[in-house]
């Protein structure tokens, strides 16, 4: 059978058993809406219909779909060694993989852990912190410091730090010793603020209140994403990264970058770090490093954080206690190798940093649209914040992504954001065709 032409796919006869993630099930079994292919930009529906991919997937397909290096790379490894314990054994292309990357970040996180998820890496990376402080002698840092609309996955560490409301109030009580920033969304003096916005570095300050509150010497990491991304994409404020790294230096604390949806080249660079020339001591990724066709992700640690734990323990014993059955999984190391050789091959971190003054002025241009009340855009990112129905948030938005989808765009929409994240292969004319729609959509929803 021909690879490019869809499969044909019988529908289910019985949607009830599969309990969908963040999902309306009622809604979604009332009337599913299925994809069976996808290839390039687009997803095939069961209609047969093209749907043009605005969101890369969930930020992770910035290759495009079925990038064929890495579906090449996938079926090879399958056949070749499908699957070897990353426990007290290795295969050649997990090391080769975390050389690699370690390479493409700048700086000194020259260590990669390998998880297979972003809320793995997330919590991955809070462990190797507070383990850190542990094996150097400051086991009272304990505390952990998140910031409200944060966004770290769905574990327990990573629901406990972020500050999506919904995310954390079913959920007990959570890890204690958490502290959160404020996010740095305001409308008031950011609406329509073309890239980081020039109200807010101030917001950092923050933590010099927190710090104060439970004394520096109890804080162990300050976790944020560069920019909030599931939140609606809340951008950083012109020197705000750069406060929380001078703060957290000041008083020892281990900053980390959560760039699960900012790596491997949202921003037109291949890191948030090098976007925006701060350097955290740990970073998370997943998504993207294997342009979504195989779960995987890899928290990146600083070289004397590593040396740290090589120096604690004695000969022969296990440094870190901690791992996934998957990590380093072999298809995942082969998916990834492949999906560095599309981006570094075919320029797409380039090709995104050029595209993104198009993209900016396209969004832009939605400006005075019916409902629309913010703009925000940064590299290949970029959202536009709706007035909420009155008495029903996010009701408006979601009828909007369901009008989207039937004018073939696929979006996402968090509350009352439509966010745009499109894969970095995408051009002109479809920038334009995701724009029109929204244009189009807009003033028919009430
Ligand atoms: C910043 C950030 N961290 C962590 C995660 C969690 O990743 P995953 O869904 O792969 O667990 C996400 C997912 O969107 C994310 O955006």
């Amino acid at each position: 059978m021909d690879d490019a032409l869809p499969r044909v796919h019988a529908m289910p006869n019985d949607l009830n058993a599969f309990w969908m993630p963040f999902t309306s099930n009622r809604q979604f079994k009332s009337a599913p809406r299925f994809v069976v292919g996808a290839k390039g930009m687009y997803y095939t529906a069961a209609d047969g219909r093209q749907i043009l991919d605005s969101t890369a997937g969930l930020w992770c397909v910035n290759a495009g779909h079925c990038a064929p290096r890495i579906v090449e790379a996938i079926r090879r490894q399958a056949g070749e060694l499908d699957y070897s314990p990353a426990f007290q054994m290795g295969h050649p292309r997990a090391f080769d993989l975390a050389s690699r990357l370690a390479g493409l970040m700048p700086g000194n996180l020259d260590h990669v852990f390998f998880v297979n998820s972003g809320s793995e890496s997330v919590d991955t990376a809070l462990k190797i912190a507070l383990a850190y402080h542990h094996v150097r002698g400051e086991g009272q840092r304990t505390r952990l410091v998140g910031r409200e609309k944060g966004y770290h996955g769905v574990g327990f560490g990573g629901i406990s730090v972020g500050g999506i409301v919904n995310n954390r109030k079913f959920f007990g009580t959570l890890l204690t010793g958490v502290d959160h920033l404020p996010h740095t969304h305001n409308l008031e003096h950011q609406a329509f603020s073309r890239g980081q916005p020039e109200w807010g570095a101030h917001l950092a300050d923050d933590l010099e209140r927190i710090c104060a509150l439970h004394d520096p010497s109890t804080i162990a990491a300050v976790i944020v994403e560069p920019f909030a991304g599931s939140a609606g994409v809340l951008l950083p404020p012109k020197g705000y990264l750069e406060k929380l790294r001078a703060i957290c230096d000041q008083h020892g604390i281990l900053l980390i970058f959560d760039e699960v949806i900012t790596g491997f080249g949202r921003l037109g660079a291949p890191f948030a770090v090098d976007y925006f020339g701060v350097q955290p001591d740990l970073v998370t990724t997943a998504k993207g490093i294997t342009n979504g066709a195989i779960p995987m992700g890899a928290v990146f640690a600083r070289d004397d954080i590593y040396q740290t734990f090589m120096d604690s323990a004695a000969d022969g014993a296990i440094e870190l206690f901690h791992g996934y059955t998957y990590s380093a999984h072999p298809l995942a190391c082969a998916a990834a190798h492949a999906a560095l050789d599309t981006y570094l091959e075919d320029g797409l971190f380039e090709r995104a940093a050029e595209m993104a003054p198009y993209w900016e002025d396209a969004l832009h241009s939605l400006k005075g649209t019916r409902h629309v009340i913010d703009i925000r855009n940064l590299g290949m990112v970029g959202a536009v914040e709706l007035e909420p129905r009155p008495g029903a948030p996010g009701k408006r938005t979601f009828e909007a992504f369901l009008k989207l989808y039937d004018a073939g765009i696929m979006s996402r929409v968090t509350g009352d954001i439509i966010a745009l994240t499109p894969p970095l292969i995408i051009d002109r004319s479809q920038i334009d065709q995701i724009v029109d729609s929204i244009r189009d959509v807009l003033p028919t929803v009430d």
